[in-house]
């Protein structure tokens, strides 16, 4: 039996381990879980959702407050379509954590950064164009493009020095949004290096609508594989989403993937982002508790555990402070929700239940959003005498997928045939 280890990702004429750690934003894959990656010869994601944010908690930065500050007289408004990201700001912010990220990589592996093109933040195209640019500017090994098609965004940064040497990967959920980015990036005579095909499984938002569970991931891999032999193209393709073990990602390889991107089974390891209650509240998951609900304002359906304390918060739309969703026009699906609950509620209590404020929630962990698969994460871990799961560090995780062999419990049973089994050998 072959094991992952057996194979290697080759891109931009350099060799990997070929497990790329999926960006998990708001900096829930941590550059510490990125560098993890990267040293044991793989790639790691670190994400560039809610960027200031996160660097005004890393490095102590102001940037949260000067944007408050800037825009406090409209905090009470439901108009927000005046607040602005001022861009020297977000070029700052991007390159200062950025650079304090790059700064600490060793080992052979890379580390690209995510940038979600759902991030409109009220002025879109400059605004992503800052991103990529200043992510560029301090050094990032590639980046990955997610949450939308991306149609512009080559185009972007198209003059930027560095556009043909750092690695450009866009993930897709069909072959035909795949063609569609192919053909707009044309122009600007660059291919992407490689090709995340994300299928229903996956955690954060999905490219599917709530019709998700009609599609399957290898499907799709075939579509996107059929469509690169039909443009003569030999683009890397790196399937996610469900892929559990050592053995799941063999499979991919074997089905011609040249790497897999996979982020659930590191959303407990100890370097992730995440607070250690909601790790253990991940692993005590059942099935039933993973939901794909549509209260994301993004439009996009997102997969969470019910237990996400998110779910029916009726918090104030805080777009002064953050305000990362905000549309071109200054408009965010849930400042309608509030509206809506507050004309009903007045002065008593709100709470929502079919939109939520992702900024104020996912910056503060209270949306539990994960991948299919994470009610087996107990397979893979143990408990301590109090009960209390044992988080396993990402390089235990890495090596799991990387040689097929797992640290962690005795399985647990899946099936009714299972349990009648196990009862049968027990009489
Ligand atoms: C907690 C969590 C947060 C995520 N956040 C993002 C994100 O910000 N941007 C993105 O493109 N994908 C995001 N994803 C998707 C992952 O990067 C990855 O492609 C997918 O989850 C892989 O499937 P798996 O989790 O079953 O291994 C997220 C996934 C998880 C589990």
């Amino acid at each position: 039996m072959d094991k992952l280890d057996d194979y290697r990702l080759r891109l931009g004429g350099r060799d990997y381990v070929p497990i790329m750690v999926g960006g998990m934003g708001v900096d829930i894959s941590t550059g510490d879980l990125a560098l993890a990656a990267a040293r044991l010869g793989g790639i790691g994601h670190i994400s560039d959702a809610m960027l200031p944010t996160v660097a005004d908690r890393l490095h102590r930065t102001g940037f949260v407050a000067r944007k408050l500050k800037r825009y406090k007289a409209n905090v009470e408004s439901t108009d927000k379509s005046s607040v602005h990201f001022d861009l020297e700001d977000l070029a700052s912010a991007t390159r200062l954590l950025v650079e304090s990220v790059m700064g600490r990589k060793r080992g052979d592996g890379a580390v690209f950064i995510n940038c979600m093109e759902k991030l409109t933040m009220n002025n879109p195209s400059p605004t992503l164009g800052t991103r990529l640019r200043s992510a560029m500017d301090a050094g990032i090994d590639g980046i990955t493009l997610s949450a939308g098609l991306h149609l512009g965004s080559f185009a972007l940064i198209e003059d930027h020095p560095r556009f043909r040497d750092v690695m450009l990967g866009i993930i897709v959920s069909s072959a035909r949004a795949l063609k569609l980015f192919l053909k707009k990036s044309a122009r600007t005579g660059r291919l992407p290096d490689y090709v995340v095909v994300e299928g229903p499984l996956a955690g954060g938002h999905l490219g599917f609508g709530m019709d998700w569970a009609e599609y399957d991931l290898g499907t799709i891999v075939g579509e996107v594989q059929a469509l690169l032999r039909a443009e003569g193209l030999d683009i890397p393709i790196i399937p996610a989403g469900g892929i559990f073990s050592g053995d799941d990602a063999v499979a991919m390889m074997r089905a011609g993937a040249a790497a897999v991107q996979v982020a659930t089974r590191f959303t407990i390891s100890r370097e992730c982002g995440l607070p250690d209650d909601v790790k253990q509240a991940y692993l005590d998951a059942r099935e039933e508790d993973i939901v794909v609900n549509g209260i994301s304002p993004t439009g996009y359906p997102m997969r969470m555990l019910r237990q996400s304390p998110a779910i029916g918060s009726g918090i104030r739309p805080n777009c002064e402070a953050y305000g990362y969703l905000l549309d071109r026009e200054g408009h965010c699906a849930y400042i309608d929700a509030w509206e809506a609950a507050k004309a009903v509620a007045g002065d008593g209590p709100i709470a929502i239940h079919d939109k939520t404020c992702l900024c104020s929630h996912m910056r503060r962990y209270k949306v539990w959003t994960c991948g299919q698969m994470a009610w087996r994460l107990k397979e893979t871990t143990r408990r301590a005498a109090d009960g209390a799961w044992i988080l396993p560090t990402a390089e235990e995780v890495f090596d799991a997928y990387r040689h097929g062999r797992e640290a962690g419990a005795t399985p647990v049973r899946r099936c009714a045939s299972d349990v009648a089994l196990a009862a049968g050998d027990v009489a």
